[in-house]
């Protein structure tokens, strides 16, 4: 059964974006003075002295006018609160009593619904009672606090991480839940109770693993016998509540310092973020044993777009940390690491050199990719040209895996200078690299597509014929839906008339493409959406895109007066008359890039005689003459000159 989501009913979302008021609902965290129609205050997602944060209450939105934050009250917690859509909802929802509906399900959702609740219920029960019995049992005081304590913990931590302690009698932590009322099947699930009814964790210290808003998804526990036949860990299964690859240990406890300091530590173990934490630096979460990943480096990006991993500097060490470097390349992030030297990890070096010991030594030691790997290898591999080449190698691999092309050329810059290699070799060794990955994700359907290629511009992952449109474009075609609810042309609804012509243009643009979207999903069920729909839209991006396409004054880009052979002065030209034809210039103006690129694309290709390279090239030609034919078809439909300079 799929992992099920309530819903709250949209009569609910409308009742609380009614009510909440967004100069009260920020006024909970920021101080607010008047300034003529408007409030200001000091911006919270920035730091800043003089106030740049606005909030107008008549149209229910703030914007900061320093960092460019803005949306409205749901939005505002969302953001300040770090909530998903659904918790900022029910914050509101109880900030002003409103009741909350959800939709209407199925009895298996409901069954699955309850069960997951059920989870988390007993998961909330068990941490409490580890907890009990840590702070209140004689056992648990002897054996688990005093553990604790010995390792420099204090109260307030054990409190904030919810640390507790196992009974070792065998079953007495089973026998409770049972008397509370809770299945068998549901405590064997979590992992809590064992196959033969005993507890699990027997005679452990326990940890909690806390999600992004506190739920408590599942335990480690420590032992604390010398005895090395006994794993030092153990932790919760997988579980229909618990998702390993997708949580990282701490995040809740860390989520705010890591927006506040906009950086992100990353440790290997439980012990290290709860020290760090009590040694006064917050933001460091855990991978907890396991390789990182793609999504829990996702998690961190939500709060960052920096990360420093901590790791130790022993064979293991490196190979993780190495391993997380590509990921969090991957993803986009600015990524550095530090490794540990054997006798330390994060956790004793903090309590060697107290919070500020421990950032300066972080400061002095932290390396990026090349530095690190350069360090890593090049001492041994002196004086050996093919172990360098094998050290460049793997660097240009890390560099290709770098989303963002001025990030990546960088880093070739840079390493060309340390390792003294011309920095053309470089780029070209990566540019071979990111062509291999490319040419990796062409299936033969995207290959049939292009053969029976008509309007549709190709898929968007097809590396053959990417291209982006001009922003401004598509920004006038979704402004023409937002301002046009009402309007009608020769008895069509203007919103209407733009979707029936826009349906064989695919925008590249993932926001204006979903808003796009959401008109024809809400077109097809005889919906007309309003602009408040998207001001109150669940997706941020979406929110603030239409906050500040609706706030700014309306232009035209400069390629539509070039692409026409009319001046346009005003909005009123396109919207009155000739939405057909704005669109099909769109059209136009897409597949003239279309063959640009796929001109350039041959260019490249020139000097490439690999089997490869001819058949793309072949593709290619195929491809820009039948571009070629739709550009001079559409050029006499839509009476437009294309000028030689555009094409
Ligand atoms: P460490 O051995 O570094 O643990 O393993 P630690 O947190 O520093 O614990 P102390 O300081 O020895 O008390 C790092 C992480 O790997 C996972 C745990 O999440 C641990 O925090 N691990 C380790 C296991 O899951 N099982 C094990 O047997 C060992
Ligand atoms: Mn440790």
């Amino acid at each position: 059964m799929a992992y099920f989501y309530p819903v709250i009913k949209k009569e609910t979302i409308d009742r609380i974006n009614d009510t909440a008021r967004i100069d009260e609902v920020v006024g909970d965290f920021v101080r607010l003075k008047k300034r003529g129609v408007n409030l200001i205050g000091l911006c919270p997602f920035h730091n800043e002295k003089t106030p740049s944060f606005n909030v107008s209450v008549p149209r229910g939105i703030y914007k900061c006018f320093g960092c460019g934050k803005g949306g409205n009250a749901v939005s505002f917690v969302m953001e300040h609160e770090k909530f998903t859509y659904r918790e900022a909802l029910l914050y509101l929802a109880n900030k002003y009593n409103i009741e909350v509906e959800e939709t209407e399900r199925t009895n298996e959702e409901i069954l699955e619904d309850n069960r997951r609740e059920s989870l988390y219920i007993i998961n909330a029960f068990a941490q409490n009672y580890f907890s009990e019995q840590l702070l209140n049992s004689e056992e648990g005081n002897n054996i688990g606090l005093s553990y604790f304590e010995e390792r420099g913990l204090r109260r307030e931590t054990i409190e904030t991480f919810k640390l507790g302690y196992c009974p070792s009698d065998g079953d007495s932590f089973t026998q409770s839940a049972h008397q509370a009322g809770y299945q068998n099947e549901l405590l064997q699930h979590l992992g809590l109770t064992t196959a033969y009814g005993k507890d699990f964790f027997r005679g452990r210290v326990m940890f909690t693993i806390q999600s992004v808003s506190g739920k408590i998804l599942g335990f480690g526990g420590r032992t604390l016998s010398a005895d090395k036949k006994q794993p030092k860990y153990i932790n919760s299964p997988e579980t229909d509540i618990y998702f390993k690859s997708k949580i990282v240990y701490g995040i809740y406890q860390a989520r705010k310092a890591i927006a506040q300091h906009d950086v992100c530590f990353l440790v290997e173990g439980y012990m290290d973020v709860i020290s760090l934490h009590q040694g006064g630096i917050e933001n460091v979460v855990a991978s907890s044993g396991t390789a990182l990943t793609q999504d829990q480096v996702r998690l961190i990006k939500r709060y960052t777009q920096n990360l420093i991993i901590l790791y130790d500097g022993d064979a293991a060490g490196v190979k993780a940390a190495l391993r997380g470097l590509d990921i969090a390349l991957e993803e986009g992030m600015n990524v550095k690491v530090v490794l540990l030297p054997a006798e330390d990890d994060p956790d004793t070096l903090v309590q060697k050199l107290g919070g500020d010991g421990f950032n300066k030594y972080v400061e002095a030691q932290k390396k990026d990719l090349i530095h690190l790997k350069t360090d890593l290898f090049l001492e041994e591999a002196k004086g050996d040209p093919v172990k360098v080449a094998g050290i460049i190698k793997d660097i240009v691999a890390s560099i290709a895996k770098i989303p963002d092309a001025i990030t990546r050329s960088l880093y070739v810059k840079q390493t060309a200078k340390m390792l003294e290699v011309e920095e053309q070799i470089l780029i070209t060794e990566t540019n071979k690299l990111l062509r291999k990955e490319a040419t990796k994700k062409v299936t033969p359907e995207d290959k049939a597509t292009v053969e029976a290629l008509d309007y549709t511009p190709p898929a968007k992952e097809q590396p053959l014929f990417t291209f982006h449109l001009d922003t401004p474009q598509e920004r006038d075609i979704v402004r023409l839906l937002l301002e046009n609810s009402n309007y009608e042309i020769e008895g069509e609804n203007a919103i209407a008339r733009i979707l029936r012509n826009l349906s064989d243009v695919e925008i590249d643009h993932p926001e204006y493409n979903m808003i796009i979207e959401e008109y024809r999903n809400a077109f097809a069920q005889n919906e007309f959406l309003t602009q408040a729909h998207f001001f109150n839209h669940p997706d941020e991006a979406i929110r603030n895109l239409t906050i500040d396409l609706l706030q700014s004054p309306y232009e035209l880009s400069d390629n539509w007066t070039k692409m026409h052979d009319v001046p346009i002065t005003d909005k009123q030209f396109l919207v009155r008359k000739d939405i057909v034809k704005s669109i099909s210039l769109l059209k136009l103006k897409k597949i003239i890039r279309m063959k640009q690129d796929v001109d350039n694309r041959i260019k490249e290709l020139q000097h490439d005689t690999s089997e490869n390279g001819i058949q793309e090239t072949m593709l290619c030609q195929k491809e820009s003459i039948q571009l070629q034919q739709f550009i001079r078809k559409l050029s006499t439909d839509t009476g437009t000159v294309v000028l030689p300079g555009i094409l």
